[in-house]
């Protein structure tokens, strides 16, 4: 008999049918797009920012960068006008809409959200690279947002675990990171031009490049919080989301996957989740959740470890004696030898082997 596995999470109350959000970004700029998402395995859905006022970004605003993206996309229909359209909009998961509080200031954000729970949210959020202007749209809102309320962080705050703190004193139900990072910059090398349309040229980097930035801040998030977290950056495969599950995370966030995969993404990560826990004999997501922090509070250093090599396996391909900064590989009769006298165990040798011949 097939061993049956249950993907659904709960954050603040509210049921998802699995970990999966498709977070804040141009696959949830209107309600027509919310309702092409939802026929995919998604747990949960985040609509684009909210502004008061439409908004278009300049072309071009979205730029393929390395296996990521650069954007500089603050394209809205405005509140009034999403207003309108939420109203109709009937989605099979739980719609979390998202007012950026750069946009809107703290105090009119909280009063959207309060309108925008009426318009048909289940929850509702708030994302700024500022996050004094979080805190007091959380506690603005707290007054008269019943549904739960969530925040998204910006990369790289220092001291992230006060600020959560901070959050959670004033009410916030879930935690939510991280936004693109950035601003970064692309040129043209034809004409020294910069590629994106933005009037300074800067954008904010997304997809699988900052996926251990945003991996290892999750870690330090869901050290200092007791409300559940939603792990956004990066993440493109199961892999990724079980290493935020891993983390700690109880949600996974997707944007810059399902834009350059398709949203067919949201699928295949489900059913290769279920694959992997029935493999496991894992039943619930929760029972992997955090594992890391079992492992970190007993962790060793080691200094003596040397790679070894499978001569089965290996066929001389020479990738890891070119990534041996320290020259101790060499390739002779088809196989790799390393040198121990010259080695440090830096580790680089076996993450690039693509037949895993190194350990
Ligand atoms: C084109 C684009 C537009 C985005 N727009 C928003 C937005 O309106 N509001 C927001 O909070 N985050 C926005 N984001 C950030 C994403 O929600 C997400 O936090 C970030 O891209 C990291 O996740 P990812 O690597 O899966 O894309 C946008 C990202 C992209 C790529």
């Amino acid at each position: 008999m097939e061993f049956k596995v249950n993907l659904s999470v709960e954050i603040a109350e509210i049921k998802f049918s699995n970990p999966l959000l498709l977070s804040e970004g141009p696959l949830t700029g209107s309600a027509e797009l919310i309702r092409r998402a939802a026929q995919h395995s998604i747990g949960g859905i985040v609509t684009k920012s909210i502004r008061q006022q439409k908004a278009l970004s300049p072309n071009p605003y979205m730029i393929s960068y390395g296996k990521g993206l650069l954007n500089a996309d603050w394209t809205d229909m405005g509140f009034d006008a999403w207003c309108r359209e939420l109203r109709q909009l009937e989605i099979p998961m739980p719609l979390i809409t998202n007012v950026a509080t750069n946009h809107v200031p703290p105090k009119q954000a909280a009063e959207f959200a309060s309108i925008l729970q009426d318009c048909g949210a289940s929850l509702v959020t708030f994302s700024d690279y500022e996050p004094e202007n979080l805190i007091q749209a959380v506690s603005h809102a707290r007054k008269n947002v019943k549904v739960p309320i969530m925040v998204k962080l910006p990369p790289f705050l220092p001291k992230v675990g006060n600020i959560c703190k901070r959050l959670e004193d004033v009410g916030v139900n879930c935690i939510a990171a991280m936004d693109a990072v950035g601003p970064g910059l692309d040129i043209d090398i034809e004409t020294g031009k910069p590629v994106l349309g933005s009037i300074d040229g800067g954008g904010y980097l997304s997809g699988a490049p900052i996926f251990p930035l945003s991996l290892f801040y999750i870690a330090e998030i869901c050290k200092n919080v007791s409300v559940p977290v939603v792990g956004v950056g990066g993440v493109t495969n199961y892999k990724d989301v079980l290493k935020m599950i891993m983390a700690g995370a109880t949600g996974v966030g997707i944007v810059t996957g399902a834009i350059l995969k398709g949203l067919g993404l949201f699928d295949e990560i489900e059913k290769d989740l279920v694959t992997y826990l029935q493999e496991r004999k894992i039943n619930n997501l929760s029972e992997i959740r955090g594992k890391l922090h079992t492992h970190l509070a007993d962790r060793e250093e080691h200094f003596s470890w040397r790679p070894h090599v499978d001569q089965y396996r290996c066929n001389g391909c020479g990738l890891c004696s070119r990534s041996c900064f320290k020259g101790a590989i060499s390739i002779a009769d088809s196989t790799a030898k390393i040198n121990l006298d010259m080695c440090s165990g830096c580790g680089v040798c076996a993450t690039v082997c693509g037949r895993r011949s190194i350990k």
